[in-house]
């Protein structure tokens, strides 16, 4: 008879071929310490010169080798042109510009404060500027704006991954319960089905935490499900990742603001994710959604599966920094970019050496935002083709 230890060992070799989700060896990790939003004078600072990590993540991935190395082009390349980036974004931006610079003589960049992603897309949609770094998905109000004004889409190209867990730097998103809820992972299904009102994925509605296979005493319990009252790009991160299938948006279960008529006694409104972490611990019930630098209180961080049989992915540093965590994030440039005309290319040609190996390798040497990984660059690499 094997040992169960041999057993362990021979499954995890044999499960993740046939599909099943893979076990998990339980790794205890300490709580991150508490943080809390920037004062009004960090504020200033960070629009004025850009926004410093005050304590740099030790954990630094290598740069994938298969990047692509940029090659410059033989297009003469000229003109003038005006940039915008969001506070944490302003060092790297300025560097990758600056390289650029230095690579095609004839080309001038201006950036400057205020360093405010939001701020970059108001003046992008007027017009006033060609091109802006924002460490986040656009919004949706910027969207819409940007189309009423030209008929098209902002063209959004991911440039950089987001970190692991860096505080205020586009950390990844995980979901989470109390530390005593046996559950380990939910599918992308289940958690629209617990968190959102259209079930755009196709699941039936979720409200028990015996429907998702819990048995024992939280079987017959309700879900209590933490929220972030939208608009907040952790809100819009998840609810486009997870609650939007098909083509269509999802809506947060109970109304999109504290206003809702109808409460659900089940959903907790939060305005930002600073206290979610803090509140599942307390509650046995819990599930809510948040960055993995916000995790400052002993709570269970759940793995995923993107497809309801699809293997299991726990939130590592390694699935991070590989990209392969679904709840990942990336940093992306945006430009007026006019279907019909094409990309400007001046425009193209940064991009493409910012995903570069070399624009990445700059990005590795500031050690804040994860590079990208070739297939992260391959399909970036497609967007300006
Ligand atoms: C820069 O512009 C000048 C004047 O138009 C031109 O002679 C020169 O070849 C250009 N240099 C490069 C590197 O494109
Ligand atoms: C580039 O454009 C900016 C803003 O319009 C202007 O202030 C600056 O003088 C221009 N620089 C050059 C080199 O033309
Ligand atoms: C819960 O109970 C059912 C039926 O008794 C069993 O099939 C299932 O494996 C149990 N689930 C867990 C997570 O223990
Ligand atoms: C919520 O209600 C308050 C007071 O009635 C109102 O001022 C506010 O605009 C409402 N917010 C939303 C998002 O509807
Ligand atoms: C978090 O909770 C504490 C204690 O209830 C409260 O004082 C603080 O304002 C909350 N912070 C946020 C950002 O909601």
């Amino acid at each position: 008879m094997p040992s169960p230890a041999a057993l362990a060992a021979l499954a995890s070799l044999i499960l993740p071929v046939i599909g099943l989700p893979q076990p998990f060896v339980n790794v205890m990790t300490p709580v991150m310490p508490t943080y809390s939003s920037q004062t009004k004078a960090q504020g200033d600072r960070s629009l004025a010169v850009g926004r410093f990590p005050d304590r740099l993540e030790l954990l630094r991935p290598s740069l994938d080798n298969n990047l692509v190395s940029y090659s410059l082009t033989t297009e003469s390349l000229s003109g003038n042109y005006t940039f915008a980036a969001s506070d944490v974004l302003a060092t790297i931006s300025q560097r990758w510009l600056g390289e650029f610079m230095r690579m095609y003589p004839n080309v001038t960049f201006n950036i400057h404060a205020p360093y405010a992603g939001s701020l970059g897309a108001l003046e992008l949609v007027k017009g006033n500027l060609q091109g802006v770094f924002v460490s986040r998905e656009l919004k949706p109000t910027d969207v819409s704006g940007f189309k009423d004004a030209f008929g098209y889409d902002p063209t959004s190209v991911p440039i950089a991954g987001g970190s692991y867990r860096q505080f205020g730097f586009l950390d990844a998103i995980s979901f989470i319960t109390h530390k005593d809820n046996p559950i380990e992972s939910l599918s992308f299904k289940q958690l629209d089905s617990i968190f959102s009102s259209t079930r755009n994925c196709g699941g039936n509605s979720i409200g028990k935490w015996g429907d998702v296979g819990v048995n024992g005493t939280l079987a017959d319990k309700d879900i209590n499900i933490y929220g972030i009252t939208p608009w907040n790009g952790f809100e819009e991160f998840v609810r486009q990742k997870v609650l939007s299938c098909g083509g269509k948006r999802g809506e947060w279960r109970s109304g999109e603001d504290t206003n809702t008529t109808k409460k659900d006694p089940h959903v907790t409104w939060e305005e930002t994710v600073f206290n979610v972490s803090r509140l599942v611990s307390e509650d046995p019930t819990a599930i809510g959604y948040t960055g993995l630098a916000y995790v400052d209180s002993p709570v269970k961080v759940l793995g995923v599966s993107t497809t309801d049989d699809g293997p299991v992915i726990a939130p590592t540093y390694e699935n991070v920094a590989l990209a392969e965590w679904p709840l990942s994030r990336v940093v992306y440039f945006n430009t007026n970019t006019d279907p019909k005309t094409g990309m400007d290319p001046v425009l193209r040609e940064l991009q493409k050496f910012v995903i570069s190996k070399e624009g990445q390798k700059l990005l590795l040497d500031q050690g804040v935002f994860l590079p990208l990984r070739k297939f992260q660059q391959d399909s970036s690499s497609k967007m300006l083709s």
